[in-house]
């Protein structure tokens, strides 16, 4: 399996500033990696035509936990489909905590991204207080259950103490954490590591066995960054 580098672009950027971004994304080339980009909801439409005929594949940052119907300003799992998306971040932590997304939710989500054909990338982690406090593996554990059995999913371990701030696990708190997910989900599952990689962290991935790729956000934005992490994952 080709490891995956996602580019979780976040609301870093206007949608100008995005298709823009998404130009020089195209001129990287080949690298044998699976390189995926989320955009915000308002440059898909753009950013599927700019990738035709790119080995870059297109991913949402959420999706709705409904079928069509009255939701207010959500959008179907199926319209990211027939945007040309292949991807959806779901339940990322930045969303648990500002926007309140619970695990039910996250569900939800999962089974519509799902039922669409869209594959999920359902992001679990613990606080830095539960590090602290040693149940690292039993946040993850609870957050897994209700998505547990399910088939098709990608796994993106995201320590909430690690993201944006410079500072990643060590390549052994990443392999057990890792590893358990594995152990939990199953072997055809992907499992991923996202929270501050960049051209100077991403060499640790190499350490950790059963990791198959990295989501990442900030250094995203810089494309020297990008090439260098995309450089690192397949030496
Ligand atoms: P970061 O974000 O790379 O900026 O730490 C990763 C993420 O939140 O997906």
């Amino acid at each position: 399996m080709k490891p995956l580098v996602a580019l979780n672009w976040k609301m870093y950027r206007s949608a100008a500033q995005e298709i823009a971004a998404a130009r020089q994304l195209v001129e990287l080339g080949n690298y044998p990696a699976t390189l995926a980009v989320f955009p915000s909801f308002l440059s898909l439409y753009s950013i599927t035509e700019q990738l035709k005929g790119s080995a870059i594949e297109l991913g949402a940052q959420d999706c709705a936990m409904a079928a069509p119907g009255a939701y207010t300003g959500q959008v179907a799992a199926q319209s990211l489909v027939e945007l040309g998306c292949r991807w959806c971040i779901i339940g990322h932590s930045e969303r648990r905590m500002y926007l309140g997304e619970t695990d039910e939710l996250v569900v939800a989500k999962v089974n519509q991204a799902l039922a669409a054909r869209l594959q999920p990338i359902v992001c679990v982690g613990e606080t830095a207080q539960e590090r602290a406090a040693g149940v690292t593996l039993a946040v993850v554990e609870k957050m897994l259950e209700p998505v547990q059995g399910k088939v098709g999913l990608c796994i993106a371990y995201e320590p909430v103490w690690a993201i944006n701030s410079g500072t990643t696990p060590t390549a052994q708190e990443l392999e057990r954490a890792l590893g358990h997910i594995r152990k939990i989900m199953g072997a055809e599952c992907r499992v991923i590591y996202g929270g501050s990689i960049s051209g100077a962290t991403a060499s640790i991935l190499k350490e950790v066995p059963s990791c198959q790729g990295a989501l990442v956000g900030k250094a995203s934005l810089d494309v020297q960054e990008l090439k260098k992490i995309l450089e690192s994952m397949s030496n």
